[in-house]
């Protein structure tokens, strides 16, 4: 590993073209803001210090980054293109002398691995600068590599200064480079703005290097997708499928059944234990933890969650920050609200709703039901239709439900309240006052048949 390698990632720009109140790096891509990407590619190549040249939306990006030691923020106000960006950046990297990569914030498919191929490639050719490349099919609106007759890169030249002779070449930059501070300290000033958008090219850089007789090459990739640079909602998607399609790939890998990859929708940092399946439609976000031998089905949506083996998510349910224990079930559509832990071999039956609770081994809610702020024993049985009525209107409270506890249909639990273990809350109930222990508690108005009333009403 070289040591002294810092790095420069551009994120400054609007993004005008993705036409959203949102500065384009802060765009999600596979659960991450786009600019996370990069800046994860740069620091896997062991880039230190990482200088991020920030402008619109400056604080949401840094926040990004908040008290990472690695990171420096350089603002620019205005953005007068990427050569200038770059100059912006020369004040954070003071006193450091070394390698310097310089990256996109709009190239969430950069790889460490591609970046220590490109110094590694800068290192042995001994250059002084290296510009990462690629042959693509349609290079319309990339920079594009002019080459002399003997290959050797003379200079780049962007979509719009390019003429006819040279729109046709298929080399186009990435954006991505490798090359010396001193040369950097020492000329990124002296570009200028002469162009057709009137901006300061940082590509220009190629140009000075090879007229000062410098070392300038160009290391061609031959994963055209990986330096692909988003620039608008059709290209974000483009990227976020190549994504996930990554990410699907090595949870198959360590033997997790996706049964359609192409419509799985896993975050990056998802674990995922071996021989658990995921149906089609399921969102999965970052942070949670699935363990083994658990079954997702269709249009399930995980974020945040422990779960662990032997589980089964049925469709359609949302669950948010909860915790599962073993051979839990849940759902079909099921909602687990945050705070939701649910010990080994509970049941969560169709349309039940559940927020902030703990609910014991063997208990089940299989269906129609709200359950929240509760504490809920062992071997719970919670019948169809029951409330906890934990709100005052303005204040929450709790219910609290001993193990072993049988409560019938359609019960209302009018919280604070307390149901002792063992006890038996008939149908129909409305419990306003605690239950004791092994009792029966039943609120019903006794029910007075009327023999003959509806033939008289017809009548
Ligand atoms: C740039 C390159 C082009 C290359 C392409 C690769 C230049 C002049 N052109 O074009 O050769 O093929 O990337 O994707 O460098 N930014 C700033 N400040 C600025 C301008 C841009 O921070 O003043 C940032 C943007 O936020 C963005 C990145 O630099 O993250 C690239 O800018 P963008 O406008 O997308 O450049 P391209 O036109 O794509
Ligand atoms: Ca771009």
């Amino acid at each position: 590993m070289n040591t002294s390698l810092a790095a420069i990632v551009l994120a400054a720009g609007k993004g005008t073209r993705l036409k959203s109140g949102l500065i384009k790096v802060l765009h999600p891509a596979a659960g991450l803001p786009m600019i996370s990407w990069p800046v994860a590619a740069a620091r896997g190549a062991g880039a230190d210090p990482i200088v991020l040249v920030v402008g619109h939306q400056a604080t949401a990006v840094q926040s990004i980054f908040h008290g990472a030691d690695d990171i420096r923020t350089a603002m620019q106000e205005e953005q007068l293109g990427t050569g200038h960006a770059v100059a912006c950046a020369l004040d954070a990297l003071a006193g450091f002398r070394g390698t310097v990569l310089i990256l996109c914030g709009d190239t969430p498919l950069l790889r460490p691995e591609t970046l220590n191929a490109l110094v590694a490639f800068h290192l042995n050719n001994r250059a002084t600068l290296t510009v990462l490349t690629a042959v693509m099919d349609d290079p319309y609106g990339y920079g594009r590599v002019v080459r002399d007759e003997t290959g050797q890169v003379k200079r780049i030249v962007e979509q719009k200064d390019a003429d006819p002779h040279e729109q046709e070449i298929r080399e186009i930059n990435s954006g991505i480079y490798c090359l010396e501070s001193d040369f950097l300290f020492g000329t990124i000033r002296t570009i200028g703005n002469d162009n057709a958008q009137g901006e300061y090219y940082l590509t220009d850089l190629v140009a000075i290097a090879v007229q000062q007789g410098l070392t300038c090459q160009a290391m061609a990739t031959d994963d055209a997708d990986e330096i692909m640079g988003v620039n608008d909602r059709a290209q974000l998607a483009d990227a976020a499928r190549i994504l996930r399609r990554r990410i699907n790939r090595e949870h198959m890998l360590a033997g997790v059944s996706l049964i359609d990859p192409e419509c799985t929708y896993i975050d990056h940092d998802v674990t995922i234990a071996a021989d658990t399946v995921i149906h089609p439609g399921s969102q999965i976000g970052s942070g949670t933890v699935i363990g083994r031998q658990c079954q997702i089905d269709q249009n399930v949506s995980i974020s945040d969650c422990i779960i662990g083996d032997g589980c089964h998510i049925k469709a359609g349910s949302v669950l948010e920050d909860s915790e599962l224990g073993d051979n839990v079930s849940v759902g079909p559509m099921a909602h687990l609200r945050p705070g939701s832990v649910l010990h080994n071999y509970v049941k969560i039956g169709n349309f039940v709703e559940t927020k902030k609770i703990v609910m014991g081994e063997g208990s089940k809610a299989s269906h129609l039901t709200y359950l929240g702020d509760a504490e809920i024993g062992r071997n719970v049985n919670i019948g169809c239709g029951t409330i906890t009525c934990n709100y005052d209107g303005v204040k929450k409270h709790r219910t609290v439900i001993g193990d072993g506890v049988f409560i019938g249909s359609d019960v209302q639990l009018v919280a604070p309240v307390t149901v002792g273990r063992d006890a038996l809350v008939a149908a129909g109930t409305t419990v306003t006052i605690d239950v004791p222990p092994d009792s029966l508690a039943l609120s019903r108005v006794p029910q007075v048949n009327k023999v003959g009333w509806c033939l008289k009403k017809k009548a």
